[in-house]
């Protein structure tokens, strides 16, 4: 059967998205900083673990929120799988962080990051294509990118945190990417849907690259 002419548009609009995600965040992460000398790469590290114990906590809770408004059955059914998954992936970086002999709970939130998350789980109320534009495709896709820079910088300083992220947090992180690409595919049937989805998109990537500078600032003071 040939593809209709909204499908073709449709696997166009998504794959010209992707291409302006990639294009945003070339250079933007600063999280980490790969020529920086051993100890200060060794601070940046141990923050972005505690900072993961926040973020993957904030991510079951966000994604609890949004099952309920999510009508669409076939996005709905993928998203119970996802919350399970954030949750295990809080709990490997919490144990993984006492193993170090860190307080995994001590963690403040920088004000503008805990913002972030309030602000996605206030989206339950935005329709389903916007939510998943926002988390799934373009945050969820860039934090796949952040692992692996994560881990390639981590191999040599904590070669088991290393293989934790790779074994056992990244294949869900790009599974869950998969989710916020598959939901556009499935919905972003017309130009006006695909304005509004774009938009979300942008909407999260301009947020998270700004509080991310902010990580970066408190990391180096030894946050
Ligand atoms: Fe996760
Ligand atoms: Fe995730």
């Amino acid at each position: 059967m040939r593809p209709s002419e909204s499908s073709v548009d449709t696997r166009e609009f998504v794959r010209q998205l992707a291409e302006e995600n990639r294009a945003f965040w070339r250079d933007r992460d600063v999280r980490l900083e790969p020529v920086a000398p051993r100890e200060v790469l060794e601070r940046q590290l141990r923050y972005r673990m505690r900072q993961g114990v926040y973020n993957e906590l904030r991510a079951a809770e966000l994604i609890a929120a949004w099952i309920p408004s999510v009508r669409e059955r076939e996005i709905r059914e993928l998203l119970p799988r996802q919350l399970d998954d954030e949750q295990r992936h809080y709990q490997l970086l919490r144990r993984r962080l006492l193993d170090r002999g860190e307080d995994p709970d001590g963690y403040e939130p920088l004000p503008e990051w805990e913002a972030l998350f309030d602000w996605l789980v206030a989206a339950r109320s935005r329709p389903t294509i916007e939510k998943l534009a926002m988390f799934q495709f373009a945050g969820e896709t860039q934090s796949c990118e952040g692992f692996e820079t994560l881990i390639r910088l981590a191999e040599p300083i904590d070669p088991e945190t290393a293989e934790l992220y790779r074994a056992q947090i990244l294949p869900d992180e790009y599974r869950h990417a998969a989710i916020g690409r598959h939901a556009l595919l499935v919905l972003a049937d017309t130009p006006e849907i695909r304005a509004r989805a774009a938009e979300a998109g942008r909407e999260m990537n301009r947020r998270v690259a700004e509080a991310y500078a902010s990580h970066r600032r408190r990391a180096d003071r030894g946050g």
